[in-house]
């Protein structure tokens, strides 16, 4: 099979590509417009390798995506490329209505265009994936039933507006068009090659450089969490053998408070790579909360668990633990990352004097 992946050079779409590359037959094409979030050094173990093609397109771009689908002709594709930070979509919005708004439709007039000159087997069997948040459902009370593919989407941040209505969009091509869409709806991921202004990723480095730990609030909000590669299996499944036109959930059923997942970080850190004076837990800082921040997700993951046979591998704590040991582990990757945009991001979001946090 030959998959085109969108944003393959993103957190998720790195691990699911390598995961596919060497779990499978298939031929990857990788599209990705390398934003700050891309970053091919995360798959540079690939460069070389025959079943995979990077091209460096932008999903917004008409003509640029027309000419893939005519020049690698894909059995299907999965689309992860977005703008993927909620903190950077309350400070710019725009880029967030562009990239997962336009771009998606972008793809979607493509692949229908394409679809529709398939036939036999190869249009019958084609399908258009399409990766979405857990976000899209708004947040929870602390007693509310976890989300289920009927909760309604009540999305807060333009990060997770923006891609509830790209998954509108996608519905519509597919009462509309008979396009064969699939939609997966997951919660937050962990793991390797994650870009350092999400939450595990940051706390780790700050720890590594014993620059203070940010917690939004009172670190009350309570996340899902689930390993990346986790995710990278369910998506390969879904595809697969998901139902055209179906929802799936997938999230790890494990839900912990900001300050838990900090505080378990913490830990390890003292464990793994002790400070001589103190514990990595006296750089947690209390910082002013994130604007309309989401109390609580929870992901009901029985539909992909009972009709696909889905589970997560990883418990949290194997998880952080393999996540703690690849950043300890990869400086290098490390250093590349922490380019001079990361710096300036870091540095006017939570209004700090520049060096005092990131590096
Ligand atoms: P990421 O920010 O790490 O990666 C996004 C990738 O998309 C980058 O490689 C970037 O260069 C690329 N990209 C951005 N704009 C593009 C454009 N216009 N054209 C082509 N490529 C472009 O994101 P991620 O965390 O890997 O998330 C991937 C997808 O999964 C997103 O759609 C996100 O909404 C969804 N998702 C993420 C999580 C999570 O916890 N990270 C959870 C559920 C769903
Ligand atoms: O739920 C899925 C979503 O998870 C994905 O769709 C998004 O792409 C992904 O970024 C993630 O969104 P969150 O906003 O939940 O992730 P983030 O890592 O930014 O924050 C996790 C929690 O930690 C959140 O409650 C905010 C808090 N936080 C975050 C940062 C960056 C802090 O307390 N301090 C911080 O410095």
């Amino acid at each position: 099979m030959k998959i085109m992946v969108t944003g393959g050079a993103g957190f998720i779409g790195s691990a699911l590509v390598r995961q596919w590359i060497a779990e499978s037959d298939c031929t990857i094409i990788n599209v990705d417009k390398l934003t700050y979030a891309g970053n091919l050094h995360s798959l540079a173990d690939l460069q070389h390798h025959p079943r995979h093609i990077f091209e460096q397109v932008d999903i917004c771009d008409v003509e640029g995506v027309e000419k893939l689908f005519r020049l690698h002709r894909p059995d299907a594709v999965i689309h992860l490329a977005a703008e993927s930070h909620v903190d950077r979509s309350i400070h710019g919005p725009m880029v967030f209505i562009e990239t997962n708004i336009t771009g998606t439709a972008v793809l979607l007039q493509a692949a229908r265009g394409y679809w529709n000159e398939l036939s036999g087997e190869a249009k019958e069997n084609f399908r258009f994936h399409h990766v979405s948040t857990d976000e899209v459902y708004g947040d929870l009370d602390w007693q509310d039933p976890p989300f289920t593919e009927e909760t309604p989407y009540t999305p807060s941040s333009p990060y997770s507006a923006s891609k509830a209505a790209s998954d509108h969009l996608v519905r519509a091509w597919h009462r509309t068009y008979g396009l064969p869409v699939l939609i997966t709806n997951c919660s937050n991921n962990y793991g390797p090659c994650q870009f350092p202004e999400k939450l595990i990723p940051l706390v780790i480095l700050n720890a590594l450089n014993h620059k203070p730990l940010p917690v939004y609030g009172q670190g009350l909000n309570v996340r899902d969490w689930l390993y990346v590669e986790d995710h990278a299996r369910a998506l390969r499944l879904v595809l697969a053998k998901g139902e055209p036109g179906r929802t799936y959930n997938i999230g790890g059923g494990c839900e912990k408070q900001n300050i838990q997942v900090v505080e378990s970080i913490c830990s390890i850190l003292d464990r793994m790579k002790p400070l001589h004076s103190q514990s990595y837990h006296a750089l947690i800082t209390f910082v002013t909360d994130r604007p309309g921040h989401d109390r609580r997700y929870a992901i009901d993951a029985s539909r992909i668990q009972q009709e696909l046979g889905w589970q997560p591998l990883e418990t949290f704590d194997s998880g952080l633990e393999k996540t703690v040991n690849w950043y300890l582990n990869n400086g290098d990757w490390v250093t590349n990352v922490q380019s001079g945009a990361y710096r300036g991001w870091l540095e006017s979001h939570y209004r700090l004097p520049a060096g005092t946090i990131g590096n």
